[in-house]
């Protein structure tokens, strides 16, 4: 199995994506987020690109059974039911509701990979499930980093790594392009506590700052889940 690593959308072209197997990471916190809402019984999650887009779906969705969530500058958006910590997401709130969702940097991410065969969503929570699907699946991937504004962050490249050293525990042979190697490393370099790292990143600092402390602690957690979170039809979904 060949892994690449993009560090960042940016400079990406949406085409590029076409008939690829793509795992999206946005670890502080869209992608958390995500498979949060999913384990905790979330019909779907739908990614949007644009805060107008999330209000236009939303509004022609069944009343109720959908709830309009998302963040900008980490905060909740005004009107909208829920913002973007995952431990907002809980069982009571999300059961049986589609989620259209909107984040700065890791839906777009999603959205831009949407022409790939199979478009997952991982983050530490559930890194093992994915891990082990992909394996299963036993096709190439693609790891792409929502980053930060197109730019590099740490806390999607380390993820990035742990979700490739998952796949090499799993004893699958493996080929790593340089920028999969260079994610590896860096993983192995911070080793298993991931707190300390997403702290001192220049997200997490920013979470912090804004009262979300609890959340980078919540991110940082290892395999809670083994939802794999599957894109089809414009919709995040749990298989298995
Ligand atoms: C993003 O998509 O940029 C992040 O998930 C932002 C956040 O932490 O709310």
């Amino acid at each position: 199995m060949k892994i690449n690593v993009l560090f960042s959308p940016g400079s990406i072209d949406e085409l590029y994506f076409t008939g690829k197997t793509t795992v999206v990471i946005d670890v502080l916190r869209a992608s958390t987020t995500i498979v949060e809402a999913l384990k905790n019984g979330a019909k779907d999650v739908v990614p949007v690109s644009k805060i107008e887009f999330a209000v236009k779906i939303s509004g022609g969705m069944f009343g109720g059974q959908t709830l309009l969530c998302g963040e900008r500058n980490t905060k909740k958006i005004e009107g909208f039911s829920l913002g973007n910590s995952p431990l907002e997401y809980k069982k009571e709130i999300v059961k049986g509701k589609s989620i259209v969702f909107y984040s700065t940097n890791g839906t777009k991410a999603i959205v831009k990979a949407k022409y790939s065969e199979n478009l997952f969503v991982c983050a530490l929570s559930n890194i093992h499930a994915v891990a082990e699907y992909l394996v299963k699946l036993g096709k190439d991937c693609v790891v792409l980093c929502a980053g930060n504004n197109n730019l590099f962050s740490i806390e999607d490249a380390v993820c990035a790594g742990a979700f490739i050293q998952e796949i090499i525990n799993l004893q699958a042979e493996v080929t790593l392009s340089d920028s999969a190697r260079g994610a590896l490393v860096l993983n192995n370099s911070f080793g298993k506590n991931k707190l300390n790292i997403f702290t001192e990143s220049e997200h997490g600092k920013i979470l912090a700052k804004n009262g979300f402390l609890k959340d980078l602690e919540f991110c940082s957690t290892e395999n809670t889940t083994n939802i794999v979170a599957y894109y089809n039809n414009s919709a995040l979904k749990a298989l298995g």
